[in-house]
Formats: structure tokens, C-alpha cells, sequence
């Protein structure tokens, strides 16, 4: 027996995009439903990205009044690029008078979760969705498998794939499971996470002789660190005296406090953005309609930024019946995503050293390094974009 529930919304995904999404509907009237495959558990113990760009952290408070942004989040004014010897600070409010908050998603989502549990509203975990039904009708459907193993059809006016980038709803979308532009780099992080004091104040990204490292944090008492390192890398191969060998001799003039490493992976990178990111009553925001490399720290800002903008297309489509926003909800959200690719890119290609680097290409970065930290100008186009370029409005 297939049980079927209406709602205005259905989203398909209870990550960042998906959850501030169904605060902001909720905030213009407009009820929607939340389903993801995993238990809370899960999500809220998920260790994902760390750094809030200054609207990102502004959009947190203004949804959430309970928001531990503040508290157990903390601004960084700056970041240290380190390379050629020096350390070289990027001082943010100086530059665009803005600043950035290491406040690790899992954080977010704890508090995401809570907010829309203490509002009732509909929050369904443990449910497995299985497709994306539109017969043009303006009225779609999510199918999906309930907790309990049970068929569950959610019918809705609009559906957001909020589901990651293994999405479910994209292939509905795009036509296909992979869909989109695609690029593999030749790198991959090495991370880890360790019980120890932090090493620096602010996160140091450095791109040495050896390869890029990023000392980053979580917390006063646990730090999340990376190394550049081969994408086939099994992070179960490396013993802890190797990973800490391999961490120090890439940030040279910084010596690292060494704990107890209580998490390994190793993150590949990729830059992916979907072929299309609407079709009808169906639109992609976040991982599932775009990935890109963590170096720039914009993964989770951007699922953010488009789910701003189709908060403002869905307000206007199911309150006003205006399709105008609706129908440019792909041109405006692509605009940022493209710019944020380049971004991604560009701090990638700069930072990280090709195993296959000749001496050239090895003293061009130099060079390209040693511009932008010697120029306000490149300074600036760095910080700017690192704090997150404004949200669109209306
Ligand atoms: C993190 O703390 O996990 C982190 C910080 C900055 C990045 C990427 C990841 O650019």
C-alpha cells in the first residue's frame, strides 16, 4: 500500500541547502516536507567543510535566533598563504571589510535539525527516494521508500534535489546520472583530524616544495588538517608518525602540535556543474547541481547562495503565481557558480604542486603567488572572493 502525502515543497535532502531552504519557505508561509535517507545521527556527525563566508554566517542568524555561529563558531579575520619560505597574511577586513566563521558544517546542521524539530515541521529520515515523477500536470511527485520499507509518494507544487551530488533527483533533471561539466584534478587531499590544541590562530594554506598543506580547526581541542596527496592513496596505508612527517615538512617555519589522529579520508577532487538545473517543477541547488575542488572553501556558501535565490523563485511562483524569478532561477544561480568554479580552480592550480611539475611551471607559481600577495589589488581579488561575493536579491 502506497501512502501519499501532499505538500507544497518536497525536498529531497536534509544538508545545509535542504534545510535552510525549508526555514526560508517556512518563513513566507509556504510549507514544505524534508526527507532524507539518513538518520540524524548520521547527518549531524557527517565531517564536511568548516568555513562560513560573512553572509553565510549572516543568513544562519537571521534564520536562526538559537544560532551557536557566535558561540562555539569563531570569525577569522584573515588567513596565512605560505609559501618560498614566508608566510604571507591575507587580512580580511582590511582589505573588503569582511570576514569569514570556522564553524564546521556538521555544527550547522545540529542546529538546522533542531530549529525545524522544535517548529514541527516535517522533517522524515531514514527515507530512501527512489525518483522523481512530472506528467506536466504542475503538480510533481517524489517516490520514495519510507523508513519502515513502505511506498511513500509525496506530491507536491514544486521539488528541490537538495540530495548531494550523488543526487537522485538530477538524472530527472539532466536527462541522465551524470548530466553536467566535468573535471578530475590530479590531486586529492589527505585529512585528518586530530585531538590537539591548534597550531596557528588562522588557517594557514601552503604551497611548498613538496606539495600544498592546509592547517585548518574544528574546535580548542580538535583540528582538521590535509595534505596534498595521490588520489589513489588507501588513507588506511599510512602509519601516524608518516602522516605527521608529511603535514610538517610542507608548512616549514610552523611546527605543528601532534595528537592523537582520531579520523583519516582521502577527499578527491572534482569540479562538476549540471548540463541543467531546472526542469518544470524541478530544480537542483547545492552538491547535486554542482561540485567543486575544497580549496577555496566554497562548496557549502554556494549550495547557500542558490538556495537564497530559489527561496526568493518559489516564494514569487507559489505565493504571487509569478514564474518570472522561477524562470531565471538557472541563468542567475549559474552566474555565481561558474565564478565560484574559477575560484575554486584558480586556488587549486596555485597552491598545489603537479607530480608531473617541470622547474617552469614550478617558478611560475612562485611568480603567480608572489603577485597577488605583493598587490592590494590581488590581495583583495583573493579576500573577495574567499568572503563571498554579496547575495543576489529579489
Ligand atoms: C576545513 O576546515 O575543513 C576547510 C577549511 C578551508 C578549506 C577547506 C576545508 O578551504
Amino acid at each position: 500500500m502506497t501512502t501519499t502525502v501532499r505538500t507544497r515543497v518536497a525536498i529531497v535532502g536534509a544538508g545545509p541547502a535542504g534545510l535552510i531552504l525549508s526555514h526560508l519557505l517556512a518563513d513566507a508561509g509556504i510549507e514544505s516536507i524534508v526527507v532524507d535517507s539518513r538518520s540524524r545521527e548520521q547527518i549531524e556527525s557527517t565531517i564536511r567543510a568548516g568555513i562560513l563566508e560573512q553572509n553565510t554566517a549572516d543568513l544562519l542568524r537571521a534564520i536562526d535566533p538559537d544560532t551557536r555561529v557566535d558561540t562555539v563558531g569563531h570569525r577569522h579575520d584573515g588567513i596565512e598563504l605560505h609559501f618560498g619560505g614566508e608566510g604571507h597574511r591575507i587580512d580580511f577586513p582590511a582589505l573588503v571589510g569582511r570576514s569569514v566563521w570556522l564553524y564546521p558544517q556538521h555544527e550547522v546542521l545540529k542546529d538546522l535539525l533542531a530549529l525545524r524539530l522544535g517548529a514541527a515541521q516535517d522533517l522524515r529520515l531514514g527515507v530512501t527516494v527512489e525518483g522523481v515523477e512530472d506528467d506536466g500536470s504542475g503538480h510533481p511527485a517524489v517516490l520514495a521508500l519510507d523508513a519502515d520499507g513502505s511506498p511513500l509518494r509525496i506530491e507536491a507544487d514544486f521539488v528541490v534535489g537538495a540530495d548531494g551530488s550523488r543526487s537522485v533527483v538530477r538524472p530527472f533533471v539532466t536527462g541522465s546520472r551524470g548530466g553536467g561539466y566535468f573535471r578530475e584534478y590530479p590531486f586529492a587531499w589527505f585529512g585528518i583530524l586530530c585531538e590537539a590544541p591548534p597550531s596557528s590562530d588562522e588557517l594557514i594554506y601552503s604551497n611548498s616544495e613538496h606539495g600544498f598543506a592546509l592547517i585548518s580547526q574544528r574546535s580548542p581541542d580538535v583540528q582538521r588538517m590535509y595534505f596534498q596527496c595521490d588520489p589513489a592513496t588507501d588513507p588506511a596505508t599510512l602509519g601516524d608518525a608518516e602522516i605527521w612527517e608529511a603535514l610538517q615538512v610542507r608548512v616549514p617555519g610552523t611546527t605543528l602540535t601532534e595528537g592523537p589522529i582520531i579520523q583519516r579520508d582521502v577527499l578527491r577532487f572534482r569540479s562538476f556543474v549540471a548540463h541543467e538545473l531546472r526542469r518544470d517543477r524541478v530544480a537542483l541547488v547545492g552538491d547535486a547541481a554542482h561540485t567543486v575542488p575544497p580549496t577555496g572553501a566554497k562548496g557549502m556558501n554556494l549550495a547557500i547562495a542558490d538556495v537564497v535565490l530559489l527561496a526568493d523563485a518559489l516564494r514569487a511562483l507559489l505565493v504571487s503565481g509569478d514564474e518570472r524569478l522561477i524562470d531565471g532561477y538557472a541563468e542567475r544561480a549559474l552566474d555565481r557558480i561558474w565564478k565560484a568554479q574559477h575560484y575554486s580552480w584558480w586556488m587549486t592550480s596555485m597552491l598545489h604542486v603537479a607530480l608531473d611539475a617541470s622547474d617552469f611551471d614550478r617558478r611560475r607559481q612562485l611568480g603567480e603567488l608572489h603577485s597577488v600577495v605583493s598587490s592590494e589589488s590581488g590581495r583583495a581579488y583573493l579576500a573577495e572572493g574567499y568572503t563571498g561575493w554579496p547575495l543576489p536579491v529579489g
